[in-house]
């Protein structure tokens, strides 16, 4: 599949392998239009649903992973249209709903939407030369992609006002030291790093990915006893699968697992 604004491909040796997927319009430092956005919804879709990918890699260029949304675009819009085509819900979200692991593999800017789609993201890899931030307010905007509610849930309420009010950017340091990136690495090494990680995950248990990936999410979407609850039920629930038999009995075995993925 070829697409205008995304360029993918599907990296690894295993009988699982990590899709990556690379935003791809660099003149304009990967500014999210509606076409990228489309694509990069079908992209991920095909990713999830494709048995021989374990891992998705989400990255963009050495300069800006992605500037946000397209200014240009958003200059045209009034309330009536955004309203009417349901501005962001109509194709920005898919990846809340891929069930397989994404790393967000970061270089350059990672602004606005560019930000709000990292933070969709479940691992993040950040070069040395990241930059994150919310400027929407100097656009006299505010972010409509999660940036208000997903930045107070990484980094607290105190850095995330203090990056939505100002506009101000965060270095990727100052992004590890806040908890919104989980590893800071030289620029050189961003996607080494990024399908190392891929990779492993590839060669672990699918059932046992999606469990861990699905647990870890409910600890944003609800309470502690009942995220608990859910984490004790699907504890219960893998001691049905093939593969918590072969993890275990391979460890007692001091061999390596050969997992099946159910
Ligand atoms: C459209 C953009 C863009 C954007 C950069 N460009 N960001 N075009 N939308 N978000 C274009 C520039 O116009 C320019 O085009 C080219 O990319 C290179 O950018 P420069 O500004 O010349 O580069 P530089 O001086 O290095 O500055 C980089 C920058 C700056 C700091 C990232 O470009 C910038 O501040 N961009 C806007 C960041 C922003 O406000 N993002 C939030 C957008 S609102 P030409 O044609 O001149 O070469 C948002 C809302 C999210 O994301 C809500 C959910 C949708």
């Amino acid at each position: 599949m070829s697409y205008e604004t995304l360029l993918t491909e599907v990296i690894g040796a295993g009988e699982r392998r990590t899709g990556v997927i690379r935003l791809n319009r660099p003149k304009q430092l990967n500014a999210l239009n509606d076409t990228l956005m489309d694509e990069l919804g079908v992209a991920l879709k095909a990713f999830d649903a494709d048995d021989a990918i374990g891992c998705i890699v989400l990255t963009g260029g050495d300069k800006a992973f992605a500037a946000g949304a397209d200014i240009s675009v958003l200059a045209r819009f009034d309330f009536a249209r955004a309203y009417q085509m349901d501005l962001i819900t109509r194709n920005w979200e898919q990846l809340r709903y891929v069930r397989k692991p994404v790393i967000a593999a970061v270089a350059g800017f990672a602004l606005g939407g560019g930000c709000e789609l990292v933070m969709m993201c479940d691992i993040v890899i950040a070069a040395d030369n990241a930059r994150f931030g919310q400027p929407e307010i100097k656009l006299g905007l505010i972010p409509g992609a999660g940036g208000t509610q997903r930045l107070p849930r990484a980094v607290g309420k105190a850095k995330a006002m203090d990056l939505v009010l100002t506009g101000r950017m965060m270095d990727a340091a100052e992004a590890e030291r806040s908890g919104l990136v989980a590893r800071v690495v030289p620029a050189d090494k961003l996607m080494e790093e990024a399908l190392g990680a891929a990779a492993a995950i590839c060669d672990l248990s699918a059932v046992s990915v999606l469990a861990n990936k699905e647990c870890v999410n409910r600890a944003f979407e609800t309470g502690l006893s009942d995220g608990v609850h859910f984490e004790r039920r699907m504890f219960h629930a893998m001691f049905s699968t093939e593969d918590k038999n072969e993890g275990t009995s391979a460890f007692l075995e001091k061999r390596k697992p050969v997992f099946k993925h159910r």
